[in-house]
């Protein structure tokens, strides 16, 4: 069979730009799979429903046996991606999200008192992929006593050209050339730590789990009970799950697939478009994945040296434009693959239901307007914890708040009081003055111009 030309000039641009050779074998595995027409389909007929997980609430884990997992535990956030929801091109967890503190730094308070509080050494490795590594990595020099044992504070995941839809060929944008590369999805984590070495060096320091999430998720804080219920599991590998309501329904779910028993992920983009009422129905499939994993970096290695770092994971086929801010500019493929669905890979992998505290994700500027809010409360042990149930709900007009420059601009004083509100609904260009109060479920309407709400208005639903 011939190569494509495609992959010949993506390997070569990726070799001339001195990307890691597992990095190109990965790439050019998943280009084949894009060449070949794969559209990752997960057929409903194909898996069960995953009913009965075990529930870290309830669970009996024996103090000393947590305590004694979580001292050989690492802390790994993911911090490759941009935002470009928000409208953002650089680390979203740059932002800040309390009192002045960014996500990064609430990240780093947390590890800091879990480590006062156990005496763990709980190292924090982020990683980043080279559109956020130098400015987390100045952000975080400002933590000196963060790093521990010697390891690094982050590794970088890998780059791999953005291909022209049509032809398949890596687009070229002599404007700006950092465009015509992309980080590869959150799956480039197994590639990226071993690639780094920073996976031999956690285990060469003795460090034998790792906790890993989201950095847009203040609610995974370093956890001794789940350390220690991973370890006595004796699983390689486990996600965390949380119990879907009605108003869950995207994310990603497991379910066990008939032919082999195995749990696998399936997400949005897995579903065929006429089975999403399956996908949707949180009766029928009642877990949602958060994104927050586990791993036994021993079997973690073992597994990615004997396949040589390809775990042939569900090709995601992204399409965007080259420029993400020029809608007029070529389209282009971005090959990605998602962390969470190597559940497929490990014989034996295991799941447990978490609280919602664990699961705080910052996708959109309502989440973060309500987390900059007094909804919450920032706890003792660093995570921020809802403070009235439910949390309202947040709907600001995408025309004026969608970005963080439109956002920022209409809540100069930073958010209103939330603690008191049902809902929030925002429609049209509103600025809102320092100390608004919201009760009830408050609902703003489009007058067609801007407006802005006096310093210490009171809404009343
Ligand atoms: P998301 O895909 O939700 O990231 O990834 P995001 O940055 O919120 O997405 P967009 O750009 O707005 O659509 C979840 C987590 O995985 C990290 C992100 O930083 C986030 O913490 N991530 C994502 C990586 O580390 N590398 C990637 O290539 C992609």
């Amino acid at each position: 069979m011939s190569i494509a030309p495609g992959l010949i000039a993506a390997q070569s641009k990726m070799a001339a730009a001195g990307v890691d050779q597992t990095a190109i074998d990965v790439f050019s595995h998943y280009f084949a799979e894009l060449e070949a027409g794969a559209t990752g389909l997960i057929r409903e007929d194909t898996i069960e429903p995953l009913t009965s997980p075990p529930g870290l609430d309830g669970l009996e884990v024996d103090p000393e046996a947590a305590r004694e997992a979580l001292a050989r535990t690492a802390i790994i956030k993911l911090n490759g991606g941009l935002g470009t929801s928000m409208g953002m091109d650089r680390a979203k967890s740059l932002l800040p999200v309390r009192d002045g503190a960014t996500f990064l730094d609430v990240i780093v308070d947390q590890v800091r008192k879990a480590r006062e509080a156990t005496g763990a050494r709980l190292p924090l490795v982020l990683m980043n992929s080279f559109r956020t590594q130098d400015d987390s990595l100045a952000a975080l020099a400002a933590h000196a006593d963060l790093a521990v044992d010697g390891l690094p504070l982050d590794f970088l995941q890998n780059a791999e050209p953005k291909l022209l839809v049509d032809g398949l060929m890596p687009v070229e944008w002599p404007k700006d050339p950092t465009l015509e590369w992309c980080p590869p999805g959150h799956g480039d984590i197994y590639t990226a730590i071993l690639a780094s070495g920073v996976l031999k060096a956690l285990l060469d320091q003795g460090f034998r789990y790792a906790s890993v999430s989201n950095s847009d998720n203040l609610g995974a804080v370093p956890s001794a009970a789940i350390a220690g219920w991973f370890a006595a599991s004796g699983a390689p590998y486990a996600a965390e799950l949380c119990r879907r309501t009605a108003a869950d329904r995207k994310g990603g779910h497991l379910a066990i697939r008939k032919s082999d028993g195995r749990l696998i992920l399936r997400d949005t983009a897995q579903t065929a478009p006429e089975e999403m009422h399956f996908f949707t129905d949180e009766h029928h499939h009642p877990f949602f994945h958060t994104n927050n994993l586990w791993f036994d970096l021993e079997r973690l290695h073992s597994a990615l040296v004997e396949r040589g770092a390809v775990l042939g994971l569900p090709l995601i086929r992204n399409v965007k434009t080259v420029d993400p801010t020029d809608p007029s500019s070529p389209e282009v493929f971005q090959i990605e693959t998602a962390m969470g669905a190597a559940i497929e890979v490990f014989e034996g992998a295991t799941a447990i239901v978490v609280g919602r505290d664990r699961f705080l994700p910052v996708k959109t500027t309502n989440d973060l307007l309500l987390l900059r809010s007094d909804a919450y409360t920032l706890e003792d042990d660093g995570a921020l914890r809802v403070a009235v149930t439910p949390a309202p709900l947040v709907d600001l007009d995408p025309r004026f708040y969608k970005t963080m420059s439109g956002f920022d601009a209409r809540f100069p004083h930073g958010a209103p009081s939330l603690r008191d509100a049902v809902s929030l609904t925002v429609r049209g260009d509103w600025t809102f003055g320092a100390g608004v109060v919201c009760r009830g479920a408050v609902t703003l309407e489009d007058t067609g111009k801007p407006e802005t709400i006096p310093d210490g208005t009171v809404l009343e639903g």
